[in-house]
């Protein structure tokens, strides 16, 4: 039997219950989008995509926005890294001993720790998660030791655009979602060439960025959401722009957002 909420979402709730604000004051999700737009929590109720709410219609109109194109965009993007994160680290540990992985606003770490939980080789990964919001770390260690990765994975709180000099050549593989979406063109470059510098020869990184969004006046009206849209010929021409000698795509041009493969030699 096909899930009720399921069934509802599909009558287009907008036609019977009103003009979009109202729908939306009901939601439960976008009440936490409009409290931290761009924050870790509005991503990992997109990740669980679990309508919530005590009443039908908060749970009608939590899946309406959780059917959006930028929440489905999201749950590929975390699918897509995901998968690129443990080919990465499955490839280097047929060659070396142990990897070490960064991610920069590493929000919950939902990627690394679905790529490194459970896995034969979990204890050879050395992971460092850093966000600046400090609820993000303690929520994103906490999930990871209930994934049950314990030493091997810590969290700091810290600026991502700042990383210290005394991690300069210490990584493997440096990820970064969710927060190019945010920095001007020259303060992209000047981090990827932060990030260059991170990485030990030979390391990779994988970083993402948003390139188109069918409710972008919603987001940005309603919650405040305002993220630069570039189309991905832009954010390989950044890419490309910083010391990073090979570049390439990792995702397709229609997921809205892109993610970009950059390998120090
Ligand atoms: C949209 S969430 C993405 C989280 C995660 N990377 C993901 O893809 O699910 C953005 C995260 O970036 C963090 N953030 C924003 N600016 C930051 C900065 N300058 N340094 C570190 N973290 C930052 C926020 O606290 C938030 O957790």
């Amino acid at each position: 039997m096909p899930d009720l909420l399921d069934l509802l979402a599909r009558t287009k709730p907008y036609d019977f219950i009103g003009s979009w604000p109202r729908l939306a004051a009901r939601s439960p999700f976008m009440a936490q989008c409009r409290r931290t737009p761009g924050g870790f929590l509005p991503l990992e109720m997109i990740y669980d995509n679990q309508p919530i709410g005590d009443t039908l219609i908060q749970r009608l109109a939590d899946r309406y926005y959780l059917n959006g194109a930028l929440c489905r965009g999201a749950r590929v993007r975390l699918q897509q890294a995901t998968h690129w994160l443990r080919q990465q680290i499955e490839d280097r540990l047929s060659r070396q001993e142990s990897v070490s992985v960064l991610s920069l606003a590493s929000g919950g770490a939902r990627d690394v720790i679905a790529a490194v939980a459970g896995a034969s080789w979990a204890d050879r990964v050395q992971y460092l998660g850093v966000d600046i919001d400090p609820e993000a770390v303690k929520y994103a260690h906490e999930r990871a030791l209930a994934a049950g990765l314990n030493g091997q994975f810590r969290f700091e709180l810290g600026n991502a655009l700042r990383p210290p000099r005394a991690w300069e050549n210490r990584f493997d593989i440096v990820t970064s979602l969710g927060l190019f979406d945010y920095l001007r063109d020259s303060t992209a470059v000047r981090l990827l060439d932060r990030i260059h510098a991170l990485l030990r020869p030979g390391g990779t990184l994988l970083f993402g960025m948003v390139t188109s969004n069918p409710n972008q006046r919603f987001f940005e009206d309603y919650m405040n959401w305002k993220m630069i849209y570039r189309p991905p010929e832009r954010i390989l021409e950044l890419a490309r722009a910083s010391k990073f000698a090979r570049v390439g795509p990792v995702s397709g041009r229609d997921d809205y957002f892109f993610l970009v493969e950059c390998q120090r030699l």
